[in-house]
């Protein structure tokens, strides 16, 4: 049997491999989930054989000789050097892990795929989460996979079509909240209590040991090397405090030396986190009113601020807000310079790295990883908004060169 423990953040204490807990039940605090590292074997992730989230078992939550993953082939996504945005930019060593390319089209399929296996280990009737979508969509595709129920709240009317497609088509009961994610999520944590399904947010420690195998495959790629700096848009902040967990456990087993900076991107009109570091407080103030055109973070009170912050803190990096122009004007750059399509959300950290580079806090000469969370087809209807419209034209050659720029 692996050593692992889930223990509180803040006050340390500790609960047991099948008692289905999301917080302290003695402080409140957010759980983490820790190995017994001296027994950890480094050549074992180094050498690993496979592809993907299950390649690294070593260093996840279950003991591998019994571990039935349910699994759709997740992680394994291809890190792009981007010469051309980076170039535009005006840095130098510029790369894009694009999460999009995952089998739900977005990066939650690395911890739906340890949180459902969780769940069937623990014999649970049913998953159930709230989500701006992505985490829905993932949920219904892991749950269908395992062949047990899932129960989705998304916010009503702010929830990009092709994650409630997803979410519906894979069967799940979804309901639409009147009510912002912040509610919807409220909502769904008394629901799992009472009713013992299991919660699958990010705030459950599972999920996050799936997603920081994100950090794995970017210092895998590069050679076990760590960039200077990670960029990605923060939501619930889940994945900005998984991957700095991922970076931390190379370094504690002496595969790599250092953690890249990790560098938090939201959206200006939902940024209780990059207000929190600008301002040096403790704790995030919630925005009670979150509003922005990238509706997957579009969140007021982020359940993984605690661990956001000091991800970002010890790491030595920054927290930055974009604008929604910004953040349209970098979905479209990396659209049309590299050919990454991805959904607004994740184009957040582009804009925010041209930001940052803008004011001198990014050195040109940095090694970057910019992290797109989502595929463009989350959200189609935005991609047609900010792209010209297709002109209707007779079928007929005469016709197509009068409309036609060569
Ligand atoms: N990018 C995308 C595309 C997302 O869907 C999310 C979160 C984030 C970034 C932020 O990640 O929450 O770990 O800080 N989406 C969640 C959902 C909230 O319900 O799908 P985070």
């Amino acid at each position: 049997m692996k050593d692992y423990t889930v223990e509180c953040i803040r006050c340390g204490a500790s609960y047991p491999k099948d008692e289905i807990v999301y917080t302290c039940s003695k402080c409140g605090g957010l759980l983490n989930i820790t190995y017994d590292y001296a027994k950890i074997d480094k050549d074992r992730i180094v050498n690993a054989k496979g592809e993907g989230v299950w390649k690294y078992a070593v260093l996840l939550p279950f003991d591998e000789h019994t571990i039935k993953p349910v699994t759709i082939n997740e992680g394994n996504t291809p890190l792009y050097m981007s010469d051309r945005l980076a170039k535009l930019i005006g840095v130098t060593d510029l790369w894009v892990k694009h999460e999009g390319l995952n089998p739900s089209g977005s990066f939650k399929d690395r911890g739906m795929t340890v949180g459902v296996t969780k769940a069937m280990e623990l014999g649970v009737k049913g998953v159930a989460c709230a989500s701006t979508g992505n985490t829905s969509a993932s949920l219904a595709i892991f749950a269908a996979k395992a062949g047990i129920p899932s129960y989705v709240l998304l916010p009503k009317g702010k929830v990009a079509l092709g994650k409630v497609a997803q979410a519906m088509m894979h069967g799940a009961q979804v309901f639409s909240i009147r009510g912002n994610f912040d509610d919807a999520l409220r909502v769904v944590r008394v629901l799992c209590e009472e009713e013992k399904l299991y919660l699958l947010n990010s705030v459950n420690p599972y999920r996050l040991e799936g997603q920081k195998t994100i950090a794995f495959e970017v210092a895998e790629k590069l050679g076990w090397q760590v960039p200077d700096r990670l960029i990605l848009p923060v939501g619930n902040a889940g994945n900005i405090s998984a991957i700095y967990k991922g970076f931390l456990e190379l370094k504690t087993l002496g595969i790599t030396d250092s953690v890249p900076k990790m560098t938090g991107i939201q959206a200006e009109g939902a940024k209780p986190v990059v207000s929190a570091i600008k301002e040096g407080k403790a704790e995030i103030t919630p925005e009670p009113k979150p509003e922005t055109i990238a509706s997957a973070i579009r969140i007021g009170d982020p359940v993984n601020a605690e661990k956001a912050l000091l991800a970002i803190r010890n790491s030595g990096g920054v927290a930055e807000s974009v604008t929604d122009e910004e953040i349209t004007e970098a979905q479209l750059l990396l659209a049309r310079q590299e050919g990454i399509g991805v959904e607004p959300a994740s184009a957040a950290s582009i804009a925010g790295l041209r930001k940052l580079v803008d004011m001198g806090v990014i050195q040109k000469d940095e090694k970057i990883v910019c992290i797109t969370t989502g595929h463009l087809l989350k959200d189609p209807e935005r991609a047609i908004a900010i792209s010209e419209t297709p002109k209707e034209v007779d079928a007929d050659i005469d016709a197509l060169r009068k409309v036609l720029k060569l």
